[in-house]
């Protein structure tokens, strides 16, 4: 398993380009499932949850290339599974549910049970799809789903989930009428697969909106090719590592108008903005200040950007409040921070971060994605050498993270 060495005190400059947007490129390749053909796909990140969707789709039969674009070809689709050696190393899997019932009306998916942050059971992914008339079981860890014609119907959720609008919109496509889902989710990234989906035929209107309403279509074609959006996570976590490290780095190609709270909250923290004619240039102060964030779904502070927050809060002046409302254990990165010198308790959902002077390097270990980058912040702006364990978290949803911040000047080995 890959470690990652870093030298701390890290003083960072330069430019990086944003990749395409991870969350953006899973539903959308989960989406060419939908209509048979040859899919080109720009600007998807080359890392490992998106080979886990690449295998996905080669296991019922279709093929996929990475020649500088995506190149997806859906055509001989002729299994309906994805497994359980597949979905347990990623969860956004279940993305593949309703377009394959749509399109095949049949469906075997291994359920995706707990993980890391939290129980995220999918029950508004199943409920949906029964209300639209896909039959359901769940055997032995699998959902099984049937459907003879998908009819479009009104869908409410619960909660506002991120795949689950992406999973029944795409299913709404192809179902017979009108289906409209309320308190959808608005994230850029379901705007984006709308506007594939769009691009193929689709008749979608509200994405972006808590009312989304699709009008189902016999077929969707592939259209010539589409570029995905920047990954916002990906910009908020380099203005993390610029803030924390009091850093300049001009991060190109993002798009400012998906972060405005994580810029207002940067802005709180002491760093400064400029647009520049490449990209965003972002200028860290000598120490940040303390902020309070409390995480909510989108246009709200993404709980994606909690953990890489909280590493730039931990030498913040002063005191931060630090709300988690999305998940219930998306704290698992506290203990690893703590070990490096940081203070911080919990209550809840509420983490209180007492700034420090400065943190110390130490053995840590990654639990997910996001917590992982929060300890590279942490490692950057420590005093002497970090380990890090179990990086493939990191490179689940990073595209070469650590190269990116030795352009920049870091100091930082993989070990392998
Ligand atoms: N929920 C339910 N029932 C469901 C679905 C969700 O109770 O059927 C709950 C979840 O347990 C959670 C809340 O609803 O408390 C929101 O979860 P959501 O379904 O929106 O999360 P998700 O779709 O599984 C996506 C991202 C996550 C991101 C969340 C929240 C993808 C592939 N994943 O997950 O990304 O944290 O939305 O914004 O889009 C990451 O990239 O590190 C990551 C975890």
């Amino acid at each position: 398993m890959d470690k990652l060495l870093i030298s701390g005190r890290a003083s960072l400059k330069g430019e990086i380009k944003i990749s395409g947007a991870k969350n953006a490129a899973l539903p959308i390749m989960a989406s060419t499932l939908l209509a048979p053909g040859v899919h080109t796909l720009k600007r998807i990140p080359r890392l490992r949850d998106v080979f886990t969707m690449t295998e996905l789709i080669r296991r019922m039969g279709g093929s996929v290339h990475f020649d500088g674009v995506c190149i997806i070809d859906t055509t001989k689709i002729n299994k309906f599974e994805a497994s359980y050696d597949l979905v347990k190393t990623m969860r956004a899997s279940i993305l593949v549910l309703g377009p394959l019932v749509a399109r095949f009306g049949k469906a075997k998916v291994s359920l995706p049970g707990g993980c890391a942050i939290g129980a995220r059971p999918v029950n508004l992914h199943i409920r949906g799809l029964e209300k639209m008339g896909a039959k359901i079981s769940l055997e032995e860890g699998y959902i099984f789903a049937t459907a003879r014609n998908l009819k479009g119907t009104k869908i409410y959720f619960d909660i506002p989930t991120v795949t689950g609008t992406e999973n029944l919109m795409m299913a709404a496509t192809l179902a017979k009428g009108t289906t409209v889902i309320e308190n959808a989710a608005k994230e850029p990234e379901i705007v984006d697969l709308a506007n594939y989906l769009i691009e193929m035929g689709a008749k979608i209107k509200g994405a972006g909106t808590s009312i989304l309403t699709i009008e189902g279509v016999p077929e969707l074609k592939p259209p010539s090719e589409y570029e995905i959006i920047p990954d916002r996570i990906e910009t908020g976590t380099f203005i993390a590592i610029a803030g924390a490290c009091g850093a300049d780095i001009v991060l190109q190609g993002c798009r400012i108008d998906h972060i405005d709270a994580i810029i207002l909250k940067m802005k709180d923290a002491g760093i400064t903005f400029k647009e520049t004619e490449n990209g965003l240039r972002v200028i860290g102060s000598r120490r940040p200040q303390a902020v309070d964030v409390k995480t909510m779904p989108y246009p709200g502070f993404p709980t994606d950007m909690q953990a890489q927050f909280m590493a730039m809060m931990t030498i913040a002046n002063g005191t931060s409040i630090i709300k988690e409302t999305i998940f219930e254990n998306r704290f698992m990165h506290v203990a690893e921070l703590k070990r490096m010198g940081a203070n911080i308790t919990i209550e809840g959902n509420t983490a209180t971060v007492r700034g420090v002077k400065k943190l110390k390097g130490a053995p840590v270990m990654a639990t997910d994605l996001r917590a992982s980058a929060s300890l590279v912040i942490a490692g950057l702006i420590a005093e002497e050498e970090t380990i890090i364990d179990r990086i493939y978290h990191l490179d689940r949803g990073y595209e070469e993270l650590d190269k990116k911040l030795i352009k920049l000047g870091a100091k930082i080995k993989r070990i392998k």
